[in-house]
């Protein structure tokens, strides 16, 4: 990741960390619980979460492995995730401050490895992947969910036009196409795969993001979105609710293990 690219992630994740773990409302007990199951966790492995903000799935992991670390680029939502951590009195998890194309940690060193809702915001998602299998064990396994960007071509642009108005540090939402042919190209194979729309409210998506309704984003964003409304133009299949707009994400979620390179057989 570049350096401009790692100060706006940071800068957007510094002053939104206390919005974003308030308004998170994804990470409910029952979504989280079922992140765990679908990554089904042994008490012996040692689990990572890159780009863990304030800790949610490090912590919903804790009590299920030997060890669960995070590692995150932002000081701000590391402090978040130690505040949680005491207050939830969890002592088989900490946290690192680092970025996920350079993970501090040696080869093949977890059994499971967990990223969810950030490789949006990495312009290299290919570089985090090759790094998170380089961490990973042989015979280990990556839990990797974010959100989908549309698959046509003018739907995508507006999309991602629009994410990145809410939140400078969007990289861009790829493609449940786009995910596969990754996974393919690094050697992963997905063992399992859920695809789920999620409902939300597009006041409460701008106010995690730090953006208020007085803001020129806010009304910008929502402008776009409400003329993309007749043939769902931007991919967000926005509807009016009261003064408000429901949005919906497409979120993607895959448990991906290692191919073994295929036996050389002679003579
Ligand atoms: C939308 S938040 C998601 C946080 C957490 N995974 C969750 O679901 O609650 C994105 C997080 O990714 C982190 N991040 C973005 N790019 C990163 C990078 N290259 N290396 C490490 N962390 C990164 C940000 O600091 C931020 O905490």
């Amino acid at each position: 990741m570049s350096k401009k690219h790692a100060g706006i992630v940071q800068k957007q994740f510094t002053k939104t960390a206390e919005a974003f773990s308030t308004f998170a409302t994804r990470d409910t007990p029952e979504m989280l619980a079922e992140r765990v199951a679908f990554a089904k966790p042994q008490p012996d492995e040692i689990a990572l979460d890159v780009a863990c903000g304030p800790g949610a799935l490090v912590f919903a992991m804790a009590p299920h492995v030997h060890f669960a670390r995070g590692i995150d680029l932002t000081h701000a939502m590391l402090r978040q995730a130690l505040a949680f951590q005491a207050q939830l009195r969890i002592t088989n998890a900490c946290f690192d401050q680092g970025e996920c194309e350079r993970l501090p940690y040696p080869d093949a060193a977890f059994d499971l490895i967990m990223c969810q809702f950030a490789l949006h915001h990495m312009p290299r998602p290919e570089a985090a992947i090759e790094e998170m299998k380089r961490v990973s064990k042989a015979e280990g396994r990556l839990l990797i969910a974010d959100t989908l960007g549309p698959e046509s071509d003018e739907k995508w642009e507006l999309h991602n036009r629009i994410e990145v108005m809410r939140d400078p540090s969007h990289a861009a939402s790829l493609r449940l196409t786009t995910f596969l042919k990754l996974f393919e190209e690094h050697g992963l194979s997905v063992l399992r795969q859920t695809l789920k729309p999620r409902p939300r409210s597009f006041h409460r998506w701008m106010l995690r993001a730090g953006v208020e309704a007085s803001n020129r984003r806010y009304q910008e964003a929502r402008r776009l979105i409400e003329e993309a409304i007749p043939g769902d133009r931007a991919g967000f299949s926005a509807q009016y609710d009261g003064d408000d707009l429901t949005i919906v994400h497409y979120e993607g979620m895959f448990l991906l293990g290692q191919q073994l390179a295929p036996e050389s057989h002679s003579g």
